[in-house]
């Protein structure tokens, strides 16, 4: 089979001064660095016996969904042993030789065990300064053989996720003003497509000239991230790029285009991209939660039908044949998503 040239391996090489010109990306005009003050919910609240407070997280929550598309998550039940086990695992796989990995490259974008490099090599135009590896990890599960402390803890990470994405999504409902299970069930969420992503960005010679991963908003509902405490993901707000840095022990979510889609429009998926530095190599994993494979997802039934409903905002689309042209083209920008 042929084998990938990671960018790990290349920013390894002996005396990289520079980076390839395959990897240069003019970035917009230097901008004074801005901190996002990112929202922050309690996640046990949101499932708090005591009404009032829950209805309090549940309007935190909705705010932060239309005010940033990001927030971060405390005391949301994950073990920071696990948390940490999970990045330290990533970091054994990437630092597998380079004759162990090409086993996990892939036949295709649905692929089920995806070892690559930039976003897709194959149809790339300017590379991504990253490697990652793709898992997709529910409703059947999968895991590289190797190395043994990943295959160990993906199983109980990716079931933690999915329960928090499961509160999350019943609280969305509700703001939404549905029932707590009507996402749920018009979603199929019983059988959801979750994939584990793991993030390789190299120590790059020049930063400023290069990008981890380009601008992009997330397919699916929620997308879950955490980090080995280096920063780089940037998000946009109001035109402008901020920098995010999540405090330790937390769990930072997005809202993904599947959301703006059954919102019709409410909460809007966000820009966001990931630049590199020079002195650390930054490993992040996003666990991608959306919908059904096969499910044909619409703005909410109840939010556009009858005399009070709103227009739909947004054509229906399958999941599958979204996920199939995201993930086969150049990454570029929030252009996927198909308004009426
Ligand atoms: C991503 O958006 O897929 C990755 C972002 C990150 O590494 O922070
Ligand atoms: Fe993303």
């Amino acid at each position: 089979a042929r084998s990938i040239s990671c960018v790990k391996h290349l920013a390894e090489s002996p005396n990289l001064s520079s980076i390839p010109s395959n990897y240069i990306y003019h970035t917009d005009p230097a901008q004074t660095e801005l901190q996002a003050s990112i929202p922050v919910i309690d996640f046990s609240l949101l499932t708090s016996h005591n009404p009032h407070h829950k209805a309090k997280a549940i309007h935190d929550l909705d705010q932060a969904c239309q005010d940033w598309g990001f927030f971060i998550l405390v005391n949301h039940g994950m073990p920071e042993e696990l948390r940490q086990g999970v990045l330290e695992a990533a970091a054994e796989f990437f630092n597998l030789s380079e004759a162990e990995k090409p086993e996990f490259e892939p036949e295709n974008v649905l692929s089920p065990i995806r070892y690559g490099t930039s976003f897709n090599a194959a149809t790339d135009v300017v590379f991504c300064w990253r490697d990652f590896l793709k898992v997709f990890v529910h409703p059947h599960f999968v895991s590289p053989h190797k190395p043994q402390s990943l295959r160990q803890l993906l199983p109980e990470y990716c079931e933690r996720s999915r329960d928090v994405v499961a509160t999350l999504s019943k609280a969305i409902s509700q703001s939404l003003g549905l029932e707590e299970t009507e996402m749920e069930k018009e979603l199929e969420l019983r059988s959801s497509l979750q994939i584990f992503v793991a993030n390789y960005y190299p120590r790059c010679p020049n930063p400023e000239a290069a990008m981890g991963i380009l601008p992009h908003s997330d397919h699916g509902l929620f997308t879950l991230l955490i980090q080995n405490d280096v920063g780089g993901l940037q998000i946009q707000h109001h035109q402008r790029w901020f920098n995010v840095n999540p405090p330790p022990n937390s769990i930072l979510v997005n809202t993904g285009d599947h959301l703006e889609i059954f919102s019709n429009g409410k909460y809007k998926s966000v820009l966001h991209r990931a630049v590199v530095n020079d002195k650390t190599a930054r490993i992040s994993i996003a666990t991608a939660n959306g919908p059904c494979l096969d499910a044909e997802v619409a703005p909410a039934r109840r939010l556009v039908e009858g005399r009070g409903g709103m227009v739909a905002a947004y054509a229906a689309m399958k999941y599958k044949d979204y996920l199939l042209e995201q993930q086969s083209g150049q990454l570029d920008g929030k252009t996927m998503l198909k308004r009426v």
